[in-house]
């Protein structure tokens, strides 16, 4: 994950190609992924270098137009990549996505939790509104999500990864809320890990630091979001 955040960069460029590698020596040919947040930023990168190695890759987000490009630019080389509509707050969204991807395949081979929310606020003022929002789409979704589909995984075996960041590791002013929920979201892979390493399920977690990605240019409230910056942030893994 980190060399593909790199490739902005001319060293970063061949870091990838190295990587692409040793993806295709892993056999992921034929093997489903399930990736949430794939309607952008690494989510969607993921996706499609997942969807390039020929793997079907199952589109996970909220909005269906987005998505519904990202699998159209995965299609020439994955056919089968498929959109499903989720918001991972809302329960009955999970189940149909569970049931949806047993009808489909019946196996998931690799899940990719990258669906996130961050709001920036010092304690003085967050929100709690904004805190419930982050515990759900952070943490509550992804556990409800890898426990409904643990019978799938075991199907492969297969693994699970969880896009944490590096405030899931140490916590910076104003992001108090959202580093709780990495916190959580480590906590739960950790422990996940221990129960299902024994059964063939791998457990990894990524600790990206702050990307040139897409939440940047998007609108944001004042004092929520990521604001922008510049490629030289990208390799500086102190931020988020
Ligand atoms: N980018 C960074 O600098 C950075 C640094 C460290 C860690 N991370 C972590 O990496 C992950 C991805 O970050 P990003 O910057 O690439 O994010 P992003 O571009 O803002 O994308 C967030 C993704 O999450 C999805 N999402 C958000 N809430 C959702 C919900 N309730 N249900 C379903 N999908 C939901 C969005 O899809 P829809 O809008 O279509 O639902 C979108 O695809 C996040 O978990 C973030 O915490 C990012």
């Amino acid at each position: 994950m980190t060399n593909t955040t790199r490739t902005e960069t001319s060293a970063g460029q061949t870091e990838s190609r190295s990587e692409k590698s040793t993806f295709s020596f892993l056999c992921l040919r034929d093997k489903i992924a399930v990736v949430t947040g794939a309607s952008s930023g690494i989510g969607k990168s993921i996706a499609l270098a997942l969807a390039d190695e020929g793997i079907q890759v199952c589109l996970v987000g909220r909005r269906r137009e987005t998505l519904e490009e990202v699998a159209k630019l995965s299609h020439e080389q994955s056919p089968l990549s498929r959109v499903y509509c989720a918001d991972l707050t809302r329960d009955e969204d999970i189940h149909s996505l569970v049931a949806d991807l047993e009808r489909n395949g019946g196996r998931v081979d690799v899940l990719v939790h990258c669906a996130g929310e961050i709001h920036h606020a010092d304690h003085a003022s967050a929100l709690l509104a904004d805190f419930d929002a982050q515990y759900r789409a952070n943490v509550r979704g992804p556990y409800l999500l890898t426990q409904k589909l643990l019978p799938l995984l075991r199907r492969g075996p297969g693994q699970v990864v969880f896009i944490n960041s590096s405030n899931g590791l140490r916590a910076q002013a104003r992001t108090g809320q959202f580093a709780a929920t990495q916190h959580a979201m480590k906590a739960i892979a950790e422990s996940l890990r221990e129960e299902v390493n024994a059964d063939g399920i791998r457990v990894l977690c990524v600790y990206p630091g702050r990307t040139a990605q897409t939440l940047s240019t998007r609108a944001a409230p004042a004092g929520r979001g990521r604001g922008c910056h510049g490629c030289s942030i990208i390799e500086n893994t102190e931020d988020c």
